[in-house]
This record gives structure tokens, C-alpha cells and sequence, in this order.
């Protein structure tokens, strides 16, 4: 059955999904919520009015929508990795777009990355680093992170679509527990002996496929593929950005060999290197793409045309 779907149902599909494949569990999310809910009590009248009380029913506040200037059935959607002004202008050229939809976060998202970090403490916990360790090293990357964000021009997208009259929102931490989910039921799947074989695995997967065309695919950063891969963490695909390059040295305590991550910094890779953890890097668009199309199955199922723009490329599983 075709189920005619607003913006806001939109939004509220995709935030479901990201809770389901959260690593916190749909239980976990929830007590995360409850626990902002009980400060919130808590507060004064006036920092009552001053918080933003969308964080106590979206656990991912990098997620959401931000210009809705015509609240429609939603027919086509425009989606792109980045979604920046040029973007706004070619779904206006395009004329048959009902809402644009970016992956990476824009307006308030973009202002609140922080504020999804913390996820990565329950993940590191998952692969066995004890909770205060994780979010000992991660607060401090948490507010590093933070204030990296604060002085962007966070507006400019979401003013470009108030302008010229385009509904704009997106999907990230959402998207990235999909992809996170997506390629841990993977690799938990099958098993591995060698970093290599990780690598050839990985590239049977269309969005990694796609990306060797263009010299982007799946990639050993840290280690040799006759390297033996010991336990596999997905440490590095969700959770709003890098975490604590420390963290290396815990998981390998922790009993990791090998990260399969999106992208990762030269800081990040040393201290990767130090820890002896092999890093495999399998593609920041395309794995962006991954759980971006996970996401737009759900729109294709009710009959909702998709056309990718800006780094993303479609590949339906439906
Ligand atoms: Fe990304």
C-alpha cells in the first residue's frame, strides 16, 4: 500500500530507522532521551525557554528539516552527499523536485554535530573499551568538535532555499547507523582471516563497486593485506565525525585488529599505526551513499522518485 508521505513523515520515517540500527539499541535510545528529559525537568523556567526542545524526541539533532516552503505530498526528491546553494539552484532549474534532501548537515544540524558524539562512546563500550575510558577521551573531542562548528556560515543553504521557495532537510547520523548496521551484519556474516580479504569483500558491495571506478574504493590506510585482521570494529562510521585519536590504543587493549572506517586523518592514522590497529578505509561518499540509500529504499517503496545529486550515487535494494 502507497502511503502519501509530508516532509515531516519524512523526517520522522528516517529518524525511526536510525534508531533501529542504532548500536545503543531501541532501548538505549530511549533512555538516552528519558535522561535529556529529566534535566530538562530540572532546569529553570527561563533555560526551560532557551532549550531547544526538539532534542528530547530526536536523538539525532545533526538530522532534521529546515525550510519547509510548501508542505506538500512529496513526489521526487532531489539527494546529494553535500547539499549547498549550487544544489538548491539546480533543484529549482529541475522544476519537478518536492524536496531536496542533503546527507551532510546544514543549518542547526550542522551547529548541533556535537552533539551525536556520544554515540561513539556506547560504540567503543560495544568493542570492549570500559565506558569511562571511552567518554574520558571522547569529551574532550566532543568540545573540540563544537567549537570547530561554531563559527561556520550555517545558514547559507537553508537561506538559499528560504529565498528561492525549495524544501530542504537531511539524514545523517540516521544514515550512518544504517550504513554502520548494514556492513556489521556484513562482516559478521562471513569470516575473515586476512586484512586483504576484508578489502575484497567490501568491494562486492555496489556503492564500494561504483567508487573503484573512480579510484575511490575500499583501501588498506594502515597495515598490509596479508596482515591477520584479529576482531573487526566498525568504530568509524557513526557518530557525527572523527573521534578521540586515543581511542586507538584502547581498542587495541580492548582486543580490536582491524577498523573498517570512511575517512580518516593523518593524526588519526598515526596513532592507528602506533596501536598496531589496521585501518581499512572503505570510501567516505560511498559509504555515505550506503546508508543515504538504505534511507531512500523507504521513500522508493512508497512510489517517491529519487534523483541523486552532489556525490551521491543511487543504488536500490527493494
Ligand atoms: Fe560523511
Amino acid at each position: 500500500m502507497i502511503i502519501f508521505m509530508k516532509i515531516a513523515d519524512i523526517h520522522n520515517l528516517f529518524i525511526k530507522k536510525g534508531i533501529e540500527s542504532d548500536f545503543r539499541g531501541i532501548t538505549g535510545v530511549q533512555k538516552l532521551l528519558d535522561h535529556k528529559k529529566s534535566k530538562f525537568q530540572k532546569l529553570s523556567l527561563k533555560e526551560q525557554e532557551e532549550f531547544d526542545k526538539e532534542a528530547l524526541e530526536n536523538p539525532y539533532m545533526d538530522s532534521g528539516v529546515y525550510h519547509i516552503a510548501q508542505d506538500k505530498e512529496i513526489g521526487q526528491v532531489l539527494v546529494g552527499i553535500d547539499i549547498g546553494p549550487e544544489e538548491i539552484l539546480l533543484a529549482q532549474k529541475l522544476g519537478n523536485i518536492d524536496l531536496v534532501v542533503a546527507h551532510h548537515p546544514i543549518g542547526k544540524g550542522l551547529a548541533q554535530l556535537a552533539d551525536v558524539m556520544d554515540l561513539q562512546c556506547d560504540v567503543y563500550n560495544f568493542y570492549g573499551v570500559p565506558i569511562n575510558v571511552a567518554e574520558g577521551l571522547m569529551r574532550e573531542r566532543i568540545s573540540e568538535v563544537a567549537r570547530g562548528v561554531n563559527s561556520s556560515n550555517h545558514q547559507r543553504t537553508v537561506d538559499t532555499a528560504r529565498i528561492l521557495g525549495v524544501n530542504i532537510m537531511n539524514a545523517h547520523t540516521n544514515s550512518d547507523n544504517m550504513a554502520a548496521k548494514f556492513l556489521m551484519d556484513f562482516i559478521g556474516k562471513r569470516s575473515f582471516e586476512r586484512v586483504g580479504d576484508i578489502v575484497s569483500a567490501l568491494k562486492e558491495i555496489p556503492e564500494y563497486k561504483e567508487a573503484m571506478k573512480i579510484g575511490v574504493g575500499p583501501k588498506i590506510f594502515v597495515g598490509s593485506p596479508e596482515a591477520r585482521c584479529g576482531k573487526i570494529a566498525l568504530t568509524e562510521i557513526t557518530g557525527g565525525t572523527e573521534g578521540s585519536p586515543k581511542l586507538y590504543e584502547k581498542i587495541a587493549q580492548a582486543g580490536v585488529g582491524t577498523v573498517v572506517g570512511m575517512h580518516i586523518s593523518e593524526e588519526h592514522k598515526k596513532e592507528a599505526e602506533a596501536a598496531h590497529i589496521n585501518i581499512i578505509i572503505a570510501g567516505h561518499m560511498s559509504s555515505d551513499s550506503l546508508g543515504m540509500n538504505l534511507l531512500m529504499d523507504e521513500l522508493e517503496k512508497q512510489g517517491i522518485g529519487i534523483i541523486s545529486c552532489s556525490g551521491f550515487t543511487r543504488f536500490s535494494r527493494i
